[in-house]
């Protein structure tokens, strides 16, 4: 089986993906092919900043890898919080986050956003990118328990609940990194 290392440690994530991929391919998380510390992120794009942490692994470790970089685009802040998602409150606080973000929409502007991921996949032959969009809006307050993140002031298009509020079956399903992450299954289905 083709192993394939997927840049991170996050066993929800790391679930999602092998689902995605199927059996045809031998996930790895960075712990088990032994990677200690911190990915570099140090650019101001989702293009950067994943492509910078699977050349990074790749050139470390020679063998096939994928990483991801998501955010949220909010259109009214001209795609802010976009590649500071995680601290754009100045920590990786979920709820200063979204409550910055709520504070800097005034009520006339549009509340239209998009969750977007980046997926760089790098192997001898090359480099690819494969992105995932779900475009809604952003809620007037925070909503729901679930999910984590930006989830309970996010509303996606064609719903009127938060993705904190639909369950993780419903989010999975359109998710993001889902479309990206099936984008990368669809090539490396025609590669191999
Ligand atoms: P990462 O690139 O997947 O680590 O995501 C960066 C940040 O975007 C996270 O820390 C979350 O705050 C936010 N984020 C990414 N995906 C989601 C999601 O599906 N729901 C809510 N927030 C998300």
């Amino acid at each position: 089986m083709k192993k394939i290392c997927f840049a991170t440690n996050n066993l929800h994530k790391l679930e999602e993906v092998k689902t995605i991929l199927g059996d045809r391919f031998e996930v790895q998380s960075l712990n088990e092919i032994g990677f200690k510390g911190e990915l570099p992120e140090t650019h101001e794009t989702l293009e950067e900043n994943s492509l910078e942490k699977a050349q990074y692994l790749f050139d470390k470790f020679q063998m096939p890898v994928f990483s991801d970089d998501s955010g949220l685009e909010v259109v009214a802040l001209n795609g802010r919080p976009g590649v500071h998602t995680a601290h754009y409150a100045g920590d990786r606080n979920a709820v200063k986050n979204m409550d910055k973000v709520l504070s800097e929409l005034s009520p006339s502007d549009s509340r239209e956003a998009q969750f977007r991921a980046v997926v760089t996949y790098i192997d001898n032959s090359g480099v690819y990118q494969f992105e995932g969009i779900i475009k809604g809006t952003v809620a007037s307050e925070k909503i729901g328990e679930d999910g984590f993140g930006y989830d309970p002031i996010f509303i996606p298009e064609g719903y009127t609940k938060t993705f904190a509020e639909l369950s993780a079956e419903v989010k999975n399903t359109m998710s993001h990194r889902k479309r990206s992450v099936e984008k990368l299954a669809a090539f490396l289905n025609k590669l191999n």
